[in-house]
């Protein structure tokens, strides 16, 4: 199996690595912008593009993979379920990858596992479903710069408000993505999804990979979201990003609680870590996704993501 990596960052170098221990796997890259040719018109079995969390600016990208005949995981967060950000655009890239034959993914941890695929597994242990609720508290630690300013980290709180409002800081992309491809899978109409986010504010400096937070400035945030059905939260999210959660007495952590009248409790502990779980779910995503129907599926639509060649 060929697979060309497009976005020469974190994500890429670490499936590369993975996929580099993997017997039968020729890795393409990792391809920086300036080969986007080379990336996307490879030909390759499977395109991975981790370059942006955004539909629109991966979109011309899918799209050339596509019409090169390669199926497409990306780990654009709104791409995990792009009918809640653009439906004429994923029903457009979903008709074109079923003429091509060939299947576009989105898909990571989170989302494409720890909020959806793994909540979908769970509630298939239990009777009914009444609500869900899961919680995740990350270490963001790990993350680099970009992904870090651009989620809230190291602004004052002033300028943490705005940017939310003004939409430069997005917290964590992809829980709309995530409450959609389970109820989806669930049947369920969501009515409307809210959130909130509020930062968390530094006592003390905190230091990442390459981002130093002085005091005073946002270490980490909170958000909390609530798809909302007949009224009442049917599914809440709520997630606990820090560079050091310590600092707020907590440990990283993955928690889901299925209610019903046959309860689900389902915790991870410690939590899945980004950057290992994010490429894992990549590299054993390739099978599940080349033996896919062809068209834009979710995570929902597949069979579980297996370390398997
Ligand atoms: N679903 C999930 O669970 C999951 C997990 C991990 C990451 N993600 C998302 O995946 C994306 C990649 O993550 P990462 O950690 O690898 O980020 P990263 O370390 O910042 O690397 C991103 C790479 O993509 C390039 N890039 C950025 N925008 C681009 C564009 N419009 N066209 C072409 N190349 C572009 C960057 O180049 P420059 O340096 O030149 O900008 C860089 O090489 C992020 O948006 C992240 O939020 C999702």
């Amino acid at each position: 199996m060929r697979v060309a990596l497009y976005g020469a960052g974190q994500v890429s170098g670490n499936v590369a690595e993975v996929l580099g221990r993997r017997p039968g796997i020729e890795v393409l890259g990792p391809f920086s912008r300036s080969q986007r040719e080379e990336a996307l018109r490879s030909g390759a079995d499977v395109v991975v593009i981790a370059t942006t969390s955004f539909l629109a600016q991966v979109a011309p990208d899918i799209r050339a993979a596509v019409e090169a005949g390669s199926n497409v995981i990306t780990t654009a967060e709104e791409a995990a379920y792009p009918w809640a950000v653009d439906a004429p655009l994923a029903d457009e890239l979903d008709r074109l990858a079923r003429e091509r034959g060939v299947t576009i993914l989105g898909g990571g941890l989170n989302p494409g596992f720890a909020f959806d695929a793994l909540v979908v597994t769970a509630a298939g242990a239990a009777w009914d479903v009444e609500s869900i609720r899961v919680a995740r508290v990350v270490d963001l630690s790990g993350f680099g710069e970009t992904v870090l300013r651009r989620i809230g980290i190291g602004y004052t709180e002033e300028e943490f408000e705005a940017g939310t409002r003004e939409g430069q800081i997005t917290g964590h992309i992809g829980f709309p993505q995530s409450m959609r491809v389970v109820a989806g899978r669930l049947g369920v109409e969501l009515e409307r999804i809210e959130r909130r986010i509020s930062p968390l504010v530094a006592a003390r400096e905190f230091t990442s990979r390459d981002l130093p937070v002085p005091p005073g400035h946002t270490a980490g945030f909170e958000q909390h979201y609530q798809g909302i059905v007949a009224g009442r939260p049917w599914f809440e999210a709520l997630f606990t990003g820090h560079l050091d959660p310590t600092a707020l007495a907590k440990e990283p952590r993955d928690e889901i609680w299925i209610e019903g009248s046959t309860p689900v409790h389902l915790v991870a502990d410690p939590g899945f870590n980004p950057q290992i779980g994010s490429s894992a779910l990549v590299a054993n995503s390739l099978r599940r996704v080349v033996e896919a129907a062809p068209g834009w599926v979710t995570v929902a639509d597949l069979p579980p993501a297996t370390p398997s060649a």
